[in-house]
């Protein structure tokens, strides 16, 4: 059956590769974003990219109304960002998360897709972490996700079904490209410098899942009866691809020619170190067919870096690392301190009061 489905962060990472699959599968798809990383693309700018600009913040019940579904992408998406300003990470991630699920149950939408993530796992010892497991959320970012979905759980009703994807670090090329996930960065370092560099002792464990199969099990939750995805929780990856950063960064010295490993000075342990169990969605969600691993991943990585002629500056630079990106916008003045957009009126001010104070 035809969706009628409302992506939010659809100009992001994930965001940019799962539009295209969500209407591939015969879905119409609308996005929203507030284009945090516009212009920060990679390889050819996908064409036909209808989206509203709007802050999650601001949404209306008219936003929202005629959906059958919401696909919730939209956050400040990772670790550091979240410490930057843990206030804002709550009441994007969370707050205005909620509030849009509110409005779209009042809307009359049936299914809520949360892009959760299975960093509120934390520090999850020698166990594999299952969706039963005790969440030990470690940062703002994993405790804004474990407070959206209790939040989404308490919605949950006969007409209203959330549904909480814990997806595992994702890899993998993307329109939006961040070098800020660790295959990524690891991968990005190797081409530009002959040199992997971990930036921990090498051993925390991560689960990984490329970014198309991310988006494979959004879209299976998206068609699935709904008595088996209600008010559920599933991760979202591979069993078989739970690492050691250690092993990620043997398999890019593997796939990147000439490159040696290098332990950043300084190095010390994460104690972001979980395994996960993947084994509830295979079961559940047997449209979910996962595509990809780290070795295929890095290598399409690879490629794609030759291609694009990845090099130095876009290493070092903002365009495919978000907290830099947020950070040149409010140094600019383009974004105030809320990481709302100024008008132009309002950046004319700020530049002025700078350059006072200067
Ligand atoms: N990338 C991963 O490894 C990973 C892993 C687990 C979960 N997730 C989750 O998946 C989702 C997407 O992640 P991503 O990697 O594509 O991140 P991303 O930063 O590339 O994309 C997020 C998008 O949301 C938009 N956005 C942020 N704040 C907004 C606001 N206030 N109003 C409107 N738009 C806003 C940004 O402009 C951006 O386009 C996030 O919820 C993230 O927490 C990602």
């Amino acid at each position: 059956m035809k969706l009628r489905i409302l992506l939010t962060g659809s100009h992001g990472y994930i965001g940019s590769v799962m539009r295209p699959m969500l209407e591939a599968a015969g879905h119409e798809v609308a996005g929203l974003d507030t284009l945090f990383y516009e212009g920060c693309d990679f390889g050819p700018v996908p064409a036909g990219e209808p989206l509203r600009r709007k802050d999650l913040r601001d949404m209306e019940p008219r936003d929202l109304e005629g959906f059958k579904a919401v696909v919730h992408l939209a956050a400040l998406c990772n670790d550091p960002i979240g410490d930057l300003n843990p206030a804002l990470t709550e009441e994007i991630n969370c707050r205005a998360g909620l509030r849009l699920a509110a409005l779209a149950k009042d809307a009359g939408v049936e299914r809520f897709v949360f892009a959760s993530s299975c960093s509120m796992y934390g520090a999850a010892g020698d166990q594999f972490a299952t969706e039963e497991s005790p969440l030990r959320p470690l940062t703002p970012y994993a405790v804004s996700k474990v407070q959206t979905e209790e939040g989404l759980s308490r919605m949950a009703d006969q007409r209203f079904s959330p549904v909480y994807m814990r997806n595992a670090t994702a890899y993998g090329a993307s329109p939006r490209l961040r070098i800020d996930v660790v295959l990524n960065n690891l991968t990005a370092w190797a081409h530009c410098t002959g040199k992997v560099r971990i930036m921990s002792d090498g051993t925390p464990w991560r689960p990984l899942v490329h970014v198309e199969d991310i988006c494979r099990a959004a879209l299976a939750a998206l068609e699935a009866p709904r008595e088996a995805v209600h008010n559920q929780a599933f991760n979202v990856g591979v069993d078989e691809e739970n690492y050691q950063v250690k092993d990620l960064a043997e398999i890019v010295r593997a796939t990147v020619p000439g490159c040696s490993i290098e332990y950043a000075p300084g190095a010390s342990a994460d104690r972001r170190d979980y395994r996960v169990d993947f084994s509830k969605i295979r079961r559940a969600l047997p449209g979910f067919q996962p595509r990809w691993n780290a070795r295929l991943g890095a290598a399409q990585l690879e490629s794609a870096f030759s291609l694009n002629r990845f090099g130095m500056a876009d290493l070092q630079g903002r365009r495919y690392t978000r907290l830099l990106q947020l950070r040149h916008l409010m140094d600019a003045g383009a974004l105030d301190s809320e990481l709302r957009w100024r008008t132009s009126t309002e950046q004319q001010a700020a530049a002025a009061s700078r350059r006072d104070l200067s």
